[in-house]
């Protein structure tokens, strides 16, 4: 299949970053956001991480001004969709907006176009639905930094047409991703399955008082070798999107142990969402983060 423009829809810090991996592998896209402010944002944002790369010579200011010049904004899906040959849909993570979407995209993207979610919880059987091209939709999910980290989840649901699979990883192959594919859907696909038990562990040693957030997140790192402990983890990730998959998974499950934990429900109800809003388990105001508690 000829992919030659990609909408991305929504500017947040994950649709933002999918849209600049996408232009950079030379693809002409579109990001859409109904915020023309959110939009601004994004791409300010995306300048300065490019410049930064520039600024340590890890890429061509050249590649670097390609790469934005690739990159659209637009507020209208009637203007975006018509021109799309593959659109990631990341929206918030809430069901009914994304099936409204998916009815939109339907609507208005040309019948060759598939359309994939970056949904984490919400397999795409539940958007397909909205649709009259099931066998054209997939999660195609990215992880935070979207822009660093190389695994992109592919998840086919039971009408999803090899040709879709096909095409939805090659390009996360395009996009210098190495893509893994899910047979069939489950809830929080495999990432975010064997992250949920190690953090889920976390928050119980912290609840039973047996150590601090920062030990544990030592020990994640300094015995087990990741990259971040559990709890810095989730205040990059964002509370808020930690919440509403907890809230997601326990719509899908009915499992209680799947409800959000309470401490991290108190946090979210405060706003405190982690790294976006200056304090989560940390804050975030002075040069390396503290415990917040
Ligand atoms: N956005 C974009 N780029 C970022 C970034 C961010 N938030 N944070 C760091 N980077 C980039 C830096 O610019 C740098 O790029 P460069 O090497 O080209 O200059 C590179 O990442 C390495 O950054 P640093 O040297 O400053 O820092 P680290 O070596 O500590 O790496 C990290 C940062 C890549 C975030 C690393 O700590 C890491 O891999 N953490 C774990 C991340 C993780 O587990 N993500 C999965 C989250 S789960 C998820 O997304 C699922 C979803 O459904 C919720």
């Amino acid at each position: 299949m000829n992919i030659n423009t990609i909408l991305i829809i929504g500017s947040g810090a994950m649709g933002s970053q999918i849209a600049l991996v996408s232009a950079l592998a030379g693809y002409r896209t579109v990001l859409q956001d109904i915020s023309f402010q959110a939009l601004e944002a994004a791409v300010a944002s995306l300048r300065e991480r490019m410049d930064r790369q520039v600024a340590k010579g890890r890429l061509e200011r050249a590649e670097a001004d390609a790469a934005l010049g690739r990159l659209h904004t637009v507020t209208s899906l009637e203007e975006a969709a018509p021109e799309a040959d593959l659109v990631i849909e990341a929206a918030t993570e809430k069901l009914e907006t994304k099936q409204q979407i998916f009815a939109e995209l339907d609507r208005l993207a040309p019948a060759h176009t598939i359309l994939t979610t970056n949904s984490s919880t919400l397999g795409s059987s539940m958007v397909a639905a909205a649709t009259g091209r099931p066998e054209k939709v997939c999660n195609m999910h990215f992880f935070n930094p979207a822009l660093v980290m190389k695994c992109v989840e592919v998840v086919r649901h039971a009408h999803t047409s090899d040709e879709t699979v096909h095409a939805v990883m090659e390009l996360a192959r395009t996009m210098g991703k190495s893509p893994v594919l899910l047979n069939r859907e489950i809830p929080g696909f495999l990432a975010n399955r064997m992250m949920g038990a190690i953090r889920d562990e976390a928050l119980a040693l912290y609840d039973a008082g047996i150590a601090s957030i920062e030990d544990i997140d030592t020990a994640a790192k300094t015995a087990l070798g990741h990259p971040m402990g559990p709890f810095e983890l989730m205040d990059l990730v964002g509370l808020d999107v930690g919440y509403l998959i907890r809230e997601a998974t326990y719509q899908q499950t009915g499992d209680e142990k799947d409800l959000p934990h309470p401490a991290l429900a108190e946090l979210y109800a405060q706003g405190h969402y982690g790294r976006k809003t200056g304090r989560g388990w940390y804050t975030y105001d002075s040069s390396s983060p503290t415990a917040a508690k």
